[in-house]
């Protein structure tokens, strides 16, 4: 067993991580060709870097790139249900990487997770929701001040940094790797269409066809979830706020009403908003008997969860990730996965292709910040253009797709503003 500080379920499941690790990685072509070069060139060699993501096989994919690079790695949850504990096991015991993360841990094992990261005072932090930086620049301001930077995946996180920075209180460079559009376009809408799918029938293998189907939201996330629903036959409704988003879900051919009018109607429901208290007690007490409620958020607040308990007279868990509410009317509404993001807990997360250009872009971000992060200010910057064509093409390439390059003619008639028609 290996002698490595970490604090994970069981070490016995690192030959079945492996395998699954290894499964993933064939689908990683992009992130396969950094760890490669990182391997020979050593752009991280030294630099203590502590990352907050799902514990995935993905994710262990992005460990090993690190790593090669030369990175002093260590991982904890950044969230307590989508840990695999074979990921885990296997990231320990064969590739030597300390992870503190165990899944269905309760909210002190995984603060306390993160305090283990922090403590490995790290140079670099890779966030997914930005505890990790919140942790340090709340608890542990002395560390802040030897950190080159940060790295942050997901849209709600990007949200509480660029918060940090209006609010001065940030003290170092961030890379908003979700606004890379290799991330954004492909992860969010693609990776969460699917999963969020996925997750909702691993957990009740329900029939999608003819469902009246509610989506709280319509922006990358949300568009893919709706997407998705209506490719296995189900009848979709979008509920926004933005009236720009609306207007697209509306020309998209989806049903737009308030979540107040989707509510008596909708036989499952789905919020990917980043805000809190979306579906809630006045939408409860319309709901049908035996509606599915779910969230595909970053944070468990958007289903008011507290309010339900308290219209409930009986809980019952019918199988993992699916919980029934016994009302006091007689109706019975099940929620999926404590309202925690559905295609991590009940499914395996966003697939490996795209997570493969995802992690490209927190790779090559570790790597921008380690040589250029001095010329910087205390703010959050984009994800270089150079970096996100460059991965692009590469995942073009992985997939065996080629595209068409611009004739010099072309490329003058771009460049020039006399010729009309
Ligand atoms: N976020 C969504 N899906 C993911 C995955 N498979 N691995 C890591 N983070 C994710």
């Amino acid at each position: 067993m290996s002698s490595i500080k970490a604090d994970i379920a069981n070490p016995a499941l690192a030959d079945e991580g492996e395998k699954n690790i290894l499964w993933a990685d064939r689908s990683m072509e992009v992130l396969q060709g950094i760890r490669e070069r990182f391997s020979q060139e050593k752009p991280l060699e030294g630099v203590k870097l502590s990352a907050c993501l799902h514990v995935t096989t993905e994710t262990a994919n992005l460990m090993r790139t690190l790593k090669a690079g030369g990175a002093d790695v260590v991982l904890c949850a950044s969230n307590p249900l989508s840990t695999k504990d074979d990921v885990a096991a296997a990231l320990v015991e064969k590739y030597d990487i300390p992870v503190f993360a165990i899944h269905g841990e309760d909210r002190d094992s995984y603060y306390s997770h993160i305090e283990a990261a922090v403590e490995h005072a790290p140079q670099i932090t890779m966030d997914d929701g930005a505890d990790l930086v919140s942790t340090i620049l709340k608890s542990y301001p002395e560390l802040a001040s030897q950190l080159i930077g940060s790295t942050e995946e997901t849209t709600t996180g990007v949200i509480r940094l660029r918060a940090m920075a209006n609010n001065n209180v940030l003290q170092f460079p961030v890379i908003a790797v979700n606004d890379a559009r290799t991330k954004h376009m492909f992860d969010n809408r693609y990776g969460t269409g699917q999963s969020t799918i996925d997750g909702i029938l691993r957990a009740t293998n329900i029939l999608l066809a003819g469902r009246q189907f509610v989506v709280a939201g319509f922006g990358w996330c949300s568009q893919g979830i709706a997407m998705r629903a209506q490719g296995m036959g189900a009848n979709v409704t979008v509920c926004e706020v933005d009236p720009l988003r609306a207007l697209e879900a509306h020309m998209s051919g989806f049903d737009v009403v308030p979540m107040a009018e989707a509510a008596k109607t909708g036989d499952v429901f789905v919020t990917s908003t980043g805000d809190i208290s979306v579906i809630r007690k006045e939408h409860f007490e319309q709901m049908k008997d035996g509606a599915i409620v779910a969230n595909s958020g970053h944070f468990n607040v958007e289903l008011d969860l507290e309010d339900l308990a308290e219209m409930a007279v009986e809980k019952n868990q019918i199988k993992p990730n699916l919980e029934e509410y016994c009302l006091a009317d007689g109706r019975s509404i099940f929620v999926l996965a404590e309202g925690r993001l559905v295609n991590l807990a009940a499914a395996e997360g966003h697939p490996a292709e795209v997570m493969d250009m995802s992690f490209a872009n927190q790779a090559l971000s570790a790597e921008y910040l380690a040589k250029a992060a001095a010329d910087l200010e205390h703010d959050v910057y984009p994800v270089p253009r150079e970096i996100d064509e460059r991965i692009a093409r590469l995942r073009l390439q992985a997939s065996n797709v080629e595209i068409d390059r611009l004739t010099a003619k072309q490329l003058e008639y771009l460049e020039s503003w006399q010729m009309g028609t």
